[in-house]
């Protein structure tokens, strides 16, 4: 663990002032290095208060990502993950597909404070402002048969929904396939991606793309009325990241296996029992969402009563009118 981290979590322990001479003997380094360490956690937006002749203070903790702060969170199986922390990146899902390109061989996952490329489904791309959401991708090896291709964008919305309750108590619900709801906005969105084999017909490497606002405001105009952010303003962001990486390790190992993760799917999901409309062959039709199947494709039935299984693609929830 280095000095800064060491020292932000002396730091953390009291609200009183604790010397540069105190802090140099607790950590075992120099007063030159508690200096240097202090500075570091200043420039990331730590307000910390420095009185001579008392010493420092932690005013206010910045959410600042932090690769140690995310091991620390993680438990044993998540742990074989190689965590890479990003200051600005394109898109997180790109750096996954570099690593792969550059011969990386291990499982990862990178995060960033921002994206300047950052994309969404369906060609979309999805915003993502510095210091105010997690942008991250985790980069899996795996033997997911294709047919089974839907469940690991079910399994991470499982994930990301039982990381934001276990860290903010934020209970959000999922809107088929994967989009992550707090009421009516969306506060998450993911993208996955795979490099195939199509001999043995299985992914063998995913790239799980994930994006939650955390407390990101002032969406672009064309996604003001959809989009919004936990509004969560205590520092979380490493604590979700590595719940969310512990779920999704938890779940990885057995993607295959629907059965682990489709209860709760289920059950948060936003789109059971309403009036939705969706596109088959890019005509557009309505019908009721009434189940998610144990594959996690979505029953409706339409209008004529017929019942139909969506596998893939996007619905929109019908909002009623009322006037
Ligand atoms: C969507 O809502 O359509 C999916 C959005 C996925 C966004 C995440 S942020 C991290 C990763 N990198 C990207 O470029 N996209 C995904």
């Amino acid at each position: 663990m280095s000095v800064k981290y060491n020292l932000l979590k002396e730091l953390e322990k009291t609200d009183a002032f604790i010397s540069g001479e105190e802090i140099a003997a607790q950590l075992g380094v120099s007063r030159a290095a508690v200096w240097k360490a202090i500075r570091q956690l200043k420039d990331e937006g730590f307000k910390i208060e420095s009185v001579t002749g008392r010493g420092y203070r932690l005013v206010s903790p910045a959410d600042t990502l932090n690769a140690d702060e995310i091991k620390r969170h993680l438990n044993k199986a998540a742990s074989k993950l190689e965590i890479v922390v990003l200051e600005s990146v394109d898109s997180t899902n790109n750096e996954a597909k570099r690593m792969l390109a550059g011969g990386f061989d291990g499982q990862a996952l990178i995060i960033s404070n921002e994206q300047t490329g950052g994309r969404g489904r369906l060609g979309r791309s999805f915003y993502s402002p510095k210091n105010t959401g997690i942008y991250m991708s985790f980069l899996l090896k795996s033997d997911l048969k294709l047919v089974n291709a839907v469940s690991v964008t079910t399994a991470a919305s499982v994930a990301v929904v039982k990381a934001i309750e276990k860290v903010t108590g934020i209970k959000a619900q999922i809107k088929w396939v994967n989009d992550v709801y707090i009421g009516e906005k969306k506060v998450c969105g993911i993208l996955t991606e795979a490099i195939s084999d199509f001999e043995t017909a299985t992914a063998r490497n995913i790239i799980i793309g994930i994006g939650i606002n955390i407390t990101t405001e002032n969406f672009p105009e064309e996604i003001t009325k959809s989009a919004a952010s936990l509004n969560f303003h205590v520092p979380v962001r490493n604590e979700i990241i590595a719940a969310a990486a512990n779920e999704m390790i938890a779940l990885a190992d057995n993607l295959n296996d629907h059965s682990a993760f489709i209860d709760f799917y289920r059950r948060r999901s936003l789109v059971i029992g309403k009036e939705i409309d969706y596109y088959i062959n890019g005509i557009k039709d309505c019908g009721t969402a009434i189940d998610i199947d144990d594959n996690g494709g979505l029953v409706v039935q339409k209008i004529s009563g017929e019942l139909i299984t969506l596998s893939s693609g996007e619905v929109t929830v019908r909002l009623h009118n009322t006037d």
